[in-house]
C-alpha cells in the first residue's frame, strides 16, 4: 500500500466537526435531534415542510398508501410549482437576480425574479398558441442556458409535462426519448459553444424529429448565431414567438399528484426509463432539502455545475434554488476551457458562496494542480457539495483543503433521478467523514439488507434500501407502471424501495455507498445503460455481438471496455477498432467514453443466453469473479 493511500485511510477515520460560524448561521442546529424527531413522525415532518409552500388549496391527506408502491402525496392539494419558484418572490425580491448566466465565450446575463416571471409567462403563452395543452409533453434539447430553465417553468406553468434531454446525447437517443414521450413540441437551440467551437444542435433535432410523428412544432432559441435551416410552418424562432406574447399567464391549477416532468434514465436492460415526477411532493421535498442542506440565506450566490439535462439540474439548478429565492448560476463553461481555472475565475467574479459539483470534476482539477485555484480569491465560498458518485477520500481532502480552505463543510449528497431529492446527506452542522454521505435526511429511513431482505449489522456490505416513502419520490415509469414495480420494489423480498446500490453502514450509523449493484455504468457521474451502449456497438456493420463493462478510471470514475464479436468474414484490426469507437461515439454522443475494444470469438453466457458481464468485469479489473455456477461454458 502506498504511503499516500495509507495516510488517507488513516485520515478517513478522522471526523470533521463543524466550525462555530457554521453552527451559528445554520437553520438546523441539532442534526441528531431533528433526525430523531422526524423519525418518530415522518408524516408530521413532511406536512410541516409542505406548509412552507404556497398552495391554491390545502391537501386532504398527507400520504395515500392504499395502492403501494404508487404512493400519492398531499392528495387533494392543488398547487403549481411555478408559483413557488417564481410568483411568490415578486413581493419580496422582484429585483433580485434569479438566474445568473455565464456563457462559454464569457457573455453574462442576469435575469431578475420579475424578469423571470415575465419570460416564463411569455413562453407559456407561446406554447399555448402552438397548441400545447395541459398534460401534453414537450421535449427540450437545449444547452445549459436560461431558456432551458424558462422552458421547463413555462411547461409547468400551463400543466404541460417537460422531458429534458441532455444536449450531449445523440440523435438516436433523442429520437427514442421523443418517441416514448410522444412529444408534441420540441424546444432546441441553433447551437451552443464547447471548447471554443460552435456545436450545432438544430440539425440533430431535425434528424431525430424526422422519425417522430408526434412532433408538430419545433422552437429554436438563437444562441450561437448559426446558419440553420428553418422549415416554414414547423420551425419557429423562440425570440419571434415571445416578442408577440403578454408577460402575464395564470398558473394552471394542478393536482398535487399531477405529473410535472419525465426524465429518462438508463438501466441495465431495455430502453431508458421515463421517470415521472409530480408537482406537489416534488416541490415539497426539493424545497426542504435545498433549504436545509445548502442552508440558503438571502445573501447567497449558489452554483451547481451540473447541466439542467440531468436530475441534479432539474432539482438543484432550476426548481430548488428558485423555490428558496436564491441566485442560481447556469453556465455552458467546462472547468478547463480556455484554462484550467475557468470555474475558479467564475467563483471569484460572481462571489459564489455555495458550490455544488461532481467528484469527477474534482479529480480532473486535482490533476491540473492546485496552482490554478490558488490564482483566485475563493474566500466567498462557505459551503461545498458533491454528487453523482462516491467521492474518494483523496478527492474529498483536496476539495476541502484547496477549494474550501478548510473552512467549508462538504455536503456529500446521495440520491438518484428516481428519488427526485437528496436522501442521504449531511447538514452543514454534521460531523463529516470523508467518503461517507453520512446519514439519511430527516424523515427518511434507509437500511442495508442482504439478498433475502434482512437488515445487516454495522459494517457489512449489502443493498441500500429506503424503508419510508418520501415526498419527491417518482410516481411511476411513463407508460410502464409494471416496470416501476418490478425494478424498484420487487428485486428483493420486503416492503421497501431498492435503490440498486451497494453500501454499508458503520458503527456510527454513517452510510458508505460503494457503487451500483447492477451493470449500469457511471461515466463522469452520468448514468449510462449497458444496453444502450451495446446496441450502439451492434449497429456498426462489422459487429455481431458486444458486451460492455465499466472499468475504473482515475478521473472519470468509469470508462467503457468493450468485448466485440465480429460478423463472419470481418477481420479484426486496430483500424476497425478505431472505426467502431468513432461509430459508437456518434451514436451515443460524447458521454460514451471508450477506453478499449477487445475482439473475441465468444462471450461468457448463462445457459439461458444472457451475457455474464460480471465475468468480463472481473477479468478487466482483476477482481474475483464470484459465483459462476450459471456460466454455460
Ligand atoms: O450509484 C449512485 C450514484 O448515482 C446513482 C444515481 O444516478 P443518477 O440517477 O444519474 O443521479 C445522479 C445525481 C443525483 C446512485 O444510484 N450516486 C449519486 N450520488 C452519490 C452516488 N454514489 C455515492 N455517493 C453519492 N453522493
Amino acid at each position: 500500500m502506498s504511503e499516500e493511500t495509507l495516510s488517507t485511510l488513516l485520515k478517513e477515520e478522522r471526523k470533521f466537526l463543524p466550525r462555530k460560524e457554521v453552527i451559528e448561521r445554520a437553520t438546523v442546529k441539532d442534526w441528531e435531534k431533528v433526525i430523531k424527531e422526524a423519525a418518530e413522525n415522518p408524516l408530521k415532518f413532511w406536512e410541516e415542510a409542505a406548509r412552507e409552500m404556497e398552495w391554491f388549496q390545502k391537501w386532504e391527506k398527507v400520504l395515500d398508501d392504499s395502492n403501494k408502491p404508487f404512493f400519492r402525496w398531499f392528495v387533494g392539494g392543488k398547487c403549481n410549482i411555478t408559483v413557488n419558484a417564481v410568483d411568490r418572490h415578486l413581493k419580496t425580491r422582484a429585483n433580485k437576480v434569479a438566474i445568473l448566466f455565464e456563457g462559454e465565450p464569457g457573455d453574462v446575463r442576469k435575469i431578475t425574479y420579475a424578469e423571470l416571471h415575465k419570460e416564463v409567462c411569455k413562453f407559456a403563452n407561446a406554447l399555448k398558441n402552438l397548441g400545447v395543452k395541459k398534460g401534453d409533453r414537450v421535449t427540450t434539447y437545449l444547452p445549459n442556458i436560461p431558456e432551458q430553465a424558462i422552458t421547463m417553468l413555462a411547461c409547468a406553468r400551463i400543466g404541460a409535462i417537460h422531458s429534458v434531454v441532455y444536449a450531449g446525447f445523440s440523435k438516436e437517443a433523442l429520437r427514442d426519448r421523443i418517441v416514448d414521450a410522444e412529444a408534441k413540441v420540441v424546444v432546441t437551440a441553433d447551437g451552443t459553444f464547447r471548447r471554443g467551437k460552435t456545436i450545432l444542435l438544430k440539425p440533430t433535432v431535425d434528424e431525430a424529429v424526422a422519425a417522430c410523428p408526434s412532433v408538430e412544432k419545433v422552437v429554436v432559441v438563437k444562441r450561437a448565431n448559426a446558419d440553420v435551416k428553418m422549415q416554414p410552418g414547423k420551425d419557429f424562432w423562440y425570440h419571434e414567438l415571445v416578442a408577440k406574447e403578454s408577460g402575464e399567464c395564470k398558473a394552471e391549477v394542478m393536482e398535487a399528484t399531477d405529473p410535472l416532468f419525465i426524465l429518462y434514465t438508463s438501466g441495465t436492460t431495455g430502453k431508458p426509463k421515463g421517470v415521472v415526477h409530480v408537482h406537489g411532493g416534488y416541490m415539497v421535498g426539493v424545497h426542504r432539502t435545498m433549504k436545509w442542506i445548502f442552508d440558503i440565506k438571502e445573501e447567497d450566490i449558489y452554483w451547481c455545475t451540473a447541466d439542467a439535462g440531468w436530475i441534479t439540474g432539474h432539482s438543484y439548478i432550476v426548481y430548488g434554488p428558485l423555490m428558496v429565492g436564491t441566485t442560481t448560476i447556469m453556465s455552458e463553461a467546462v472547468p478547463d476551457y480556455p484554462q484550467p481555472d475557468r470555474w475558479w475565475s467564475m467563483v471569484e467574479k460572481h462571489k459564489v458562496t455555495v458550490f455544488y459539483t461532481a467528484p469527477t470534476a474534482i479529480r480532473a482539477m486535482m490533476k491540473n494542480g492546485e496552482e490554478w485555484p490558488n490564482k483566485h480569491d475563493l474566500s466567498t465560498l462557505r459551503l461545498l457539495g458533491s454528487v453523482g458518485e462516491p467521492i474518494n477520500p483523496e478527492a474529498w481532502h483536496w476539495y476541502y483543503r484547496v477549494i474550501g480552505k478548510e473552512k467549508c463543510p462538504i455536503m456529500d449528497t446521495w440520491w438518484q433521478t428516481e428519488t427526485g431529492m437528496i436522501l442521504i446527506t449531511p447538514l452543514p452542522v454534521s460531523p463529516l467523514k470523508p467518503g461517507s454521505a453520512t446519514k439519511p435526511f430527516p424523515g427518511i429511513i434507509a437500511d442495508i439488507v442482504d439478498g433475502s431482505g434482512k437488515s445487516l449489522p454495522a459494517n457489512q456490505g449489502g443493498f441500500l434500501v429506503i424503508k419510508s416513502p418520501w415526498p419527491a419520490m417518482m410516481a411511476t415509469i411513463y407508460k410502464d407502471p409494471d416496470r416501476y414495480v418490478q425494478t424498484y420494489w420487487k428485486k428483493l423480498p420486503g416492503d421497501f424501495y431498492v435503490a440498486g446500490d451497494v453500501a454499508r453502514r458503520d458503527e456510527d450509523g454513517y452510510f458508505w455507498v460503494q457503487g451500483r449493484a447492477d451493470d449500469v455504468l457511471k461515466i463522469s457521474g452520468h448514468r449510462i445503460g449497458t444496453m444502450e451502449v451495446e446496441s450502439a456497438f451492434v449497429s456498426h456493420p462489422a459487429v455481431a455481438e458486444a458486451a460492455v463493462v465499466g472499468v475504473p478510471d482515475e478521473v472519470k470514475g468509469e470508462v467503457i471496455k468493450a468485448y466485440v464479436i465480429l460478423k463472419a468474414g470481418q477481420k479484426s484490426s486496430p483500424d476497425l477498432a478505431e472505426d467502431i469507437k468513432k461509430h459508437v461515439r456518434k451514436e451515443l454522443g460524447p458521454v460514451a467514453v471508450i477506453k478499449d475494444i477487445e475482439f473475441r470469438d465468444k462471450l461468457p453466457k448463462t445457459r439461458s443466453g444472457k451475457i455474464m458481464r460480471r465475468v468480463l468485469k472481473a477479468e478487466a479489473t482483476g477482481k474475483p469473479i464470484g459465483d459462476i455456477t450459471t456460466l454455460e461454458d
